[in-house]
């Protein structure tokens, strides 16, 4: 094993998109910023020195930081944030994990920009277990905004209005043609026929759950959030605000240029955003005056093909890669997700937009969780988030328009270590029903159920995938539906769960659970580092 170190500088640039120029938190001025390879077994240093006047922070989105929260990176969480003109060096192993991740900024809205791609090799004498491909390509979905980020934040948290539908989305930070001014901000891969490919695909959008397609080709899925899965084809994938798919792709078509492209999946009652951004499946040898054409993509509101989409995800289960799924359940855990409305003087109408788990709007606090769990600091969480919520109702009945208010808090959930825990997501019909990704950091989990309409503690365990559930960091409660999942807390920190649509977060759609240290000495929290940032 080795270490590998990168330098992250963290600094302002200008760069035009769509006929405009505007300065951009980027690392080391590009945009996404450098992707991190390393082999299953390394270590990794990243040293992030922060030259701009935002307050940041880096999160390696999947990194499971075995005992090592320091590492972990969302600001107020795990660390304070790291100010302008200091630098803090992220130290961790890649320890058990291989495949496709991702990182990104995790403070406000600045991930809009800051992120990048995580690329984990397998051990060497561990080959992947498909074909090995002739060559492998990363594709990294984001969106872009005219405005100022932080200008599209302070609209939906400090005035109260929705924010700002982004202007473009893109892949490898580029539009693609069909947008203005954007022919050569178009991203190409180049490909020889007969040949296969792997594509290691992350949604790094803020708010948008997206549809990926390459016109006359079909995607096989092998890989998700870096765990292996049962292959199989399919001629468009779907992926999450969070989520990493790996596809093979076999470049057997006649030889020309073909539209990779991504649009979103919206089945929520909000204005429908059509656009799509493209990018090129280019034969070797085929002149660019040769056009391209598009792939059929499922519909913006293709409930459909997303629910049977995801029930084909499968983990591999081999005894190599073993789906080890929690088969008792000492922690029943139940969350209602819920959007709301709370008073707000300073806001154009009075109110604010908020969100809520068991209609606990989450507080953020003033110094890392992380730092006050370690060195016992009172006042600063409470742990007695509740296992339910405070009443019962017919979740995804009629919209509930009514006492929308919420209670706020910074109150998280306790876990004793080693327990096996079962949370069930429930997305309700409080204003509106909607599609929500959660993530939970330092850790996988098993989704051994989902379902629409309300969960029946009754009946639905009993259809449960306790075999092969996909096994994944970040998954989608379906629009209207629930969503169960399983680990063992076997990693002691505190660790964020939350929602990846960077709206409903800043809306207070988050909480955190506070694992706790085992009896052993190697079961506990390691020391903080040496330059951990202060608040
Ligand atoms: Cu990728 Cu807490 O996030």
């Amino acid at each position: 094993a080795a270490t590998k170190f990168y330098q992250f500088n963290i600094q302002v640039n200008n760069v035009s998109r769509l006929c405009h120029a505007k300065p951009i938190v980027t690392v080391n001025g590009r945009f996404p910023g450098p992707t991190v390879y390393a082999r299953e077994g390394d270590s990794v240093q990243i040293n992030v020195t922060n030259h701009a006047q935002y307050n940041i922070s880096i999160h390696w989105h999947g990194l499971k930081q075995f005992r090592n929260g320091w590492a972990d990176g969302p600001a107020y969480i795990t660390q304070c944030p790291i100010q302008s003109g200091s630098s803090y060096m992220y130290s961790f192993n890649v320890t058990g994990q291989r495949g496709t991740l991702w990182w990104h900024a995790h403070i406000l809205w600045l991930r809009a920009t800051v992120y990048g791609a995580i690329v984990i090799m397998p051990k060497p004498g561990t080959p992947y277990p498909f074909p090995r491909p002739a060559s492998e390509e990363t594709l990294v979905f984001g969106e872009w905004w005219h405005a100022d980020v932080e200008e599209v934040v302070k609209q939906g948290n400090s005035l109260g209005l929705p924010p700002n539908m982004s202007d473009a989305h893109t892949i490898n930070g580029k539009p693609g043609p069909l947008f203005p001014c954007s022919e050569k901000h178009t991203f190409a891969m180049e490909v020889e026929q007969g040949k296969t490919y792997l594509l290691r695909i992350i949604n790094a959008a803020l708010n948008d759950e997206l549809f990926f397609a390459i016109a006359g080709h079909n995607l096989t899925v092998v890989e998700i959030d870096a765990v292996y899965t049962k292959p199989f084809m399919t001629s468009a994938i779907l992926i999450a605000p969070g989520q990493t798919t790996n596809v093979l792709v076999h470049a057997n078509q006649m030889p020309g240029r073909y539209f990779m492209a991504v649009r979103p999946f919206i089945d929520a009652p909000i204005p429908i955003d059509n656009k799509t951004a493209t990018s090129i499946f280019q034969y070797k040898g085929i002149p660019n005056s040769v056009l391209p054409t598009l792939p059929h993509l499922p519909s913006p509101n293709d409930t459909t093909f997303a629910l049977s989409y995801n029930r084909k995800l499968k983990s591999l289960n081999t005894p190599t890669f073993p789906a080890i799924v929690p088969l008792k359940v000492d922690r029943n855990l139940f969350f209602t997700v819920g959007l709301g409305m709370n008073p707000c003087p300073s806001c154009v109408n009075g109110t604010r937009l908020t969100a809520s788990l068991n209609n606990i709007t989450f507080v953020m606090p003033e110094i890392g969780l992380l730092e006050a769990h370690y060195f016992n600091t009172k006042g600063v969480f409470r742990t007695d988030f509740p296992d339910k919520p405070p009443t019962p109702f017919n979740y995804t009945g009629a919209p509930l328009t009514a006492n929308l208010g919420t209670t706020k808090g910074t109150r998280l959930v306790k876990l004793a270590f080693n327990s096996t825990v079962e949370l069930v997501i429930q997305d309700t019909n409080l204003l509106t029903v909607e599609s929500h990704p959660f993530h939970l950091h330092g850790y996988n989990f098993f989704v051994v159920g989902t379902g629409i309409g309300n969960f029946d503690p009754n009946k639905d365990p009993a259809k449960y995938n306790l075999i092969d559930p996909p096994e994944r960091n970040t998954v989608g409660v379906p629009t209207g539906g629930w969503t169960a999942i399983r680990f063992t807390a076997n990693n002691p920190g505190v660790w964020f769960f939350h929602c990846h649509l960077e709206l409903h977060t800043g809306w207070g759609l988050k909480t955190a659970f506070v694992v706790e240290n085992g009896k052993q000495a190697d079961q506990t929290v390691l020391p903080p580092p040496k330059d951990l940032p202060q608040c």
